[in-house]
């Protein structure tokens, strides 16, 4: 039996950092994303009684570090008593550099998982299979503007807008495609407990995400522009004050985030937003997009540029 799925990474406006239980790996805070059409992963699994241990290939190459979680989530969705899998994974981005992948990858692989197992499709189960792994995965289950709320001891998955309602773009610029130093998982885990700001970054959350969902609500694109900037500042703020601090940043990120700040001067509707890596995400509206491109892809440091319109929910198939 094989199954195939694509589906979407998504940043988030209001981010998620930290969480509120371990084990589940429940998020301390609600957050709001976007879905980018523009970046995918497929994800294809074969089930078969030859196969000893599971087997993992990221982008053709064989992958040991990744194959532990990914064993872990067909463990979830399938039961331990599930026959072994080759998983073949296709990005055309990079991965574990802050642009992700983890969301694309998690929610495309439970997407499949359930698929194999003929299950019928349930957003908010899947959101929270999703979630179980990598808490940002549970937002690619739904395409445009998400919000992902905590809910006792679950969490829930909503669409604010589809993507034709408040088409939105997003310029990426890459600044390093290596992989990142810490992991968001380890790195959000030192910030909970070293962190002085940790707990003032939980307590004012509520209120970002109150004026976000409005922004969206109203499209208001100045309004989303002001929190969403905000509230990804607050969070690299709480981990640069992590012991030992956690800095994703490198001289283009900052260079790339003042040529924003300069652009939104001249009266260029453009925010920046930035998450576990050094990669910036620039969002405008489509009609703005070239001169973003342009503008970005003048600074030192600026490997290449991604673009992207909202994507939609993943997709699936199967085959005998
Ligand atoms: O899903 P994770 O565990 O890789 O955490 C992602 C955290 C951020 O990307 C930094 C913020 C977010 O809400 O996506």
């Amino acid at each position: 039996m094989q199954a195939m799925a694509q589906s979407h990474p998504n940043i988030a406006l209001i981010k998620y950092w930290g969480k509120r239980d371990t084990a589940k790996n429940l998020p301390a805070v609600d957050s709001l994303s976007l879905t980018l059409g523009g970046l995918w992963t497929k994800m294809r699994i074969d089930l078969s009684n030859q196969l000893e241990c599971d087997e993992l290939i990221i982008n053709g190459v064989n992958n040991e570090s990744n194959l532990s979680r990914v064993s872990q989530c067909l463990d979830l969705v399938m039961g331990k008593n599930r026959k072994f899998a080759k998983i073949i994974s296709e990005c055309n981005f990079p991965i574990s550099a802050g642009l992700a992948s983890s969301s694309s990858s998690f929610s495309a692989l439970v997407v499949a998982a359930n698929a194999v197992m003929n299950k019928k499709s349930d957003t908010q189960l899947f959101a929270s299979q999703a979630g179980n792994i990598s808490g940002s995965a549970a937002r690619s289950l739904l395409g445009g503007i998400v919000e992902l709320k905590n809910i006792s001891n679950t969490i829930k998955i909503k669409q604010l807008s589809n993507v034709t309602r408040w088409p939105l773009s997003v310029v990426i610029a890459i600044t390093d495609k290596n992989k990142k130093s810490i992991s968001s998982s380890k790195a959000m885990n030192l910030s909970s407990h070293s962190s002085p700001f940790y707990s003032a970054w939980i307590e004012n959350q509520s209120p970002d995400m109150n004026e976000a969902r409005l922004a969206v609500k109203e499209k208001d694109f100045a309004k989303l522009a002001a929190v969403s900037e905000h509230n990804c500042l607050k969070m690299h703020s709480v981990m640069w004050t992590t012991k030992p601090s956690v800095v994703y940043w490198n001289a283009a990120t900052l260079n790339c985030m003042h040529a924003i700040r300069d652009l939104q001067q001249s009266g260029e509707p453009v925010f920046f937003t930035m998450d576990a890596g050094p990669q910036i995400k620039a969002v405008c509206l489509p009609e703005n997009e070239t001169r973003i491109i342009k503008r970005l892809a003048e600074i030192d440091g600026v490997e290449s540029i991604m673009t992207s319109s909202l994507g939609e929910a993943p997709t699936s198939s199967t085959q005998l």
